[in-house]
């Protein structure tokens, strides 16, 4: 049935390569989306338009988004926008998705974006207004959703306030994420519990990452809370670079194992995410994987 489909944005292509020493050309990303696209991956998040000087892996941006359009019309494409010059940049390269970025803290905001909070709030609300007059779909991410490294664990209430402005907005995916990966399960069922009551089920996502090897738990602590929207990465790639102590992402082969193995349908291959791992790891040159990497490859 409908419940027991999980919808996954694999976001190593955003996310997983944006705070790696080795920096991927415009080729070898398009290389790495076409592995994810083979192992059934529908919808990704594949790059960022933000300053070239902050995250210089996403300086390609502009040339990656047409491309990506052209070779996989089909593929569902997001890119985070920082502010009004990312939304457009990325309108300007075809974009039809785009993802905000507002984080539950003063001091996050400042240390990502060079705003305060209310300032990146008021930002994140026009960015979204704007990508909608231009028909776009959007995604608005509510960063440090659970602890900031800055300012300690984030008040529910106010992760809530952000969600329900972010739904207000419009945003098609509010995505509360989990950006040093130091949320517990019973902390995930806390929140999402309150966060159904703000933002209709449906309209949900949770991006964790898996600093402390919580990720997998947290991800059934989220399914078991209704959650059917996950980012994840393939080979567990990612990390902020102004998040200090953020590891990388829940990895997407650790997902669809969890999720396969309990009954729900992902529609992805293992065997196909564990070819884009090895592509990482050839370009990344060094060794990845999530949890299960190591069971998987002996299968
Ligand atoms: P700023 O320096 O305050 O910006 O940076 P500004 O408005 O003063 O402009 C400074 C320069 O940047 C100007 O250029 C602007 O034109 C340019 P100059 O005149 O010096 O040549 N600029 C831009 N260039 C390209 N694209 C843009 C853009 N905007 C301004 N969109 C800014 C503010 C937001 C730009 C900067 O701080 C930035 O780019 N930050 C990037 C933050 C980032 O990428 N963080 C990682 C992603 S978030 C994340 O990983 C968390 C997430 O995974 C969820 C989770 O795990 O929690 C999503
Ligand atoms: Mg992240």
């Amino acid at each position: 049935s409908d419940s027991q489909r999980i919808h996954i944005t694999d976001v190593s292509p955003r996310d997983g390569l944006q705070n790696q020493a080795v920096h991927l050309s415009t080729e070898a990303k398009l290389q790495l989306i076409a592995l994810l696209a083979e192992a059934g991956v529908q919808s990704v998040e594949a790059t960022s338009f933000v300053s070239p000087k902050a995250v210089p892996q996403m300086a390609d941006a502009g040339e990656l988004v047409p491309r990506i359009a052209a070779r996989w019309p089909q593929l569902r494409t997001s890119v985070l926008v920082p502010n009004l010059k990312g939304l457009e940049r990325a309108h300007a390269a075809g974009a039809q998705e785009i993802a905000v970025v507002l984080s539950a803290t003063e001091t996050m905001n400042r240390k990502n974006i060079n705003m305060g909070l209310e300032q990146a709030l008021d930002v994140s609300e026009q960015t979204l207004a704007a990508a909608q007059a231009l028909g776009l779909r959007t995604r608005a991410y509510v960063a440090v959703a659970f602890d900031c490294p800055f300012e300690g664990e984030t008040p529910l209430a106010e992760v809530l306030r952000l969600a329900a402005r972010m739904h207000a907005a419009g945003a098609g995916e509010v995505v509360v994420a989990d950006t040093i990966g130091s949320a517990s399960p019973g902390m995930v069922k806390e929140r999402f519990a309150a966060l159904r009551g703000v933002v209709p089920v449906d309209r949900l996502a949770v991006h964790l990452h898996d600093t402390r090897g919580m990720g997998a738990a947290n991800a059934w602590a989220a399914l078991e809370a209704g959650v059917r929207r996950f980012d994840a990465s393939v080979g567990g790639i990612g990390g902020c670079p102004f998040a200090p102590g953020a590891a990388g992402n829940l990895a997407t082969e650790d997902l669809v194992l969890l999720a396969e193995r309990s009954g729900f349908a992902t529609g992805l291959s293992l065997d196909g995410l564990l070819s884009a791992v090895d592509f990482a790891q050839a370009q990344l040159q060094r060794p990845l994987g999530g949890r299960s990497i190591a069971w998987l490859q002996r299968q």
